[in-house]
Formats: structure tokens, sequence, C-alpha cells
């Protein structure tokens, strides 16, 4: 759990180094909603792991805002064939369309559990919030390349 919060953190923080420069187009607009996504667990991960107070409004607005990037609209962003430097789209998401597609409507789904979640509690959604976020991190194992 602890090595998870840390190792999303340092991915929310790097967040802003990995914006690459050069990329155009659909490889663009899905690396904006990355860091999209990236920019809500900089709320997310300093109240969950209680660095920060927990702010339920604040941290259920943050996780809207990741299920309102995921699901069918980022799916939409990987369109066949867009594999334009200098992207991390790993060729295996073609291959496998039906699995990486399901991965970001599982993501929207815990997304919007977590901030139901956060909505009606007076505590860190901590269970809530592990099952999202293992979700980013199943879905760049196996389909993004990191080159940084
Ligand atoms: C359905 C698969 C999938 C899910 C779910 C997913 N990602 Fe990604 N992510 C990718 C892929 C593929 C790339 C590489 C995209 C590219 O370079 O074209 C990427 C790239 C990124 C990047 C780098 C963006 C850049 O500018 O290079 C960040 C940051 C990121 N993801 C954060 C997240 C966070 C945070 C979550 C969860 C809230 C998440 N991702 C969920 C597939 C996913």
């Amino acid at each position: 759990m602890k090595w998870m919060i840390s190792s999303l953190a340092a991915m929310a923080l790097a967040g802003t180094a990995l914006a690459h420069s050069g990329a155009t187009g659909v490889v663009k607009d899905r690396m904006a909603a990355m860091k999209a996504m990236a920019d809500a667990l900089e709320v997310i991960v300093p109240m969950t792991r209680g660095e920060r107070a927990y702010d339920p409004g604040a941290y259920a607005a943050a996780a809207r805002r990741i299920a309102a990037e995921a699901g069918r609209p980022l799916v939409d962003k990987f369109p066949e064939g867009s594999t334009q430097a200098p992207t991390e789209a790993a060729p295996a998401i073609w291959t496998d369309f039906a699995r990486f597609s399901d991965l970001s409507m599982t993501l929207e789904r815990r997304a919007a559990a977590l901030a139901q979640a956060a909505d009606n509690a007076a505590e860190v959604p901590r269970g809530a919030f592990r099952d999202m976020a293992r979700t980013c991190s199943a879905c760049h194992e196996d389909y993004r390349i990191e080159t940084d």
C-alpha cells in the first residue's frame, strides 16, 4: 500500500516533466488527459497519505475529474495507428484493444466510486483509492513504454 502511494505521488509530481514537447494531434490530446489525471492525484495523494488535511469535497472533485477524463473519451484518444513520436503507447494496445478499453472503463467506474465514497466519508476512503490507483498502474504496466 505504502509503496503504491509513493510511486503514484512520484508519478503525479513528475507530471509536468513528463509533458512531452513536440507531441501533436491525438498523441498530444491523450498526454494532456493523462496529465490532468496526474494533477488530480496531486490533490488526492497527499490527503491519502495524511500530509494534508482531508477535505472530502476537494477529494471528491479531484476523483470526478479523473472519472471525466477516463472511460470512452480516453479510449477514443487511442485510434489505430496513432504511434507518432514521442508517444509512449505500446503497440500491444491495438492487438489487445478490448482489454485496454476495459481498463479505461474500469478507471472511470472506480474514480466515480472513489468520488462517491469521499462524499460520504469522514475519513479518506483508502480501499476505493487503492482500487482506482491500481487501474492506472495496471494499464501502464502493459501498455505504456516509459522512455523517461
Ligand atoms: C487504459 C490505460 C491507461 C490508464 C487506465 C491510465 N493510463 Fe496513463 N498512460 C497510458 C498510456 C498508453 C500512456 C502513454 C501515452 C502516449 O505517450 O501516447 C500513458 C501516459 C501517462 C502519463 C504521461 C503523459 C505524458 O505527458 O507523457 C501520465 C502522467 C499518466 N499516464 C498518468 C495516469 C494516471 C494518473 C492514471 C490513473 C488515474 C492513468 N495514467 C491511467 C495508459 C493508461
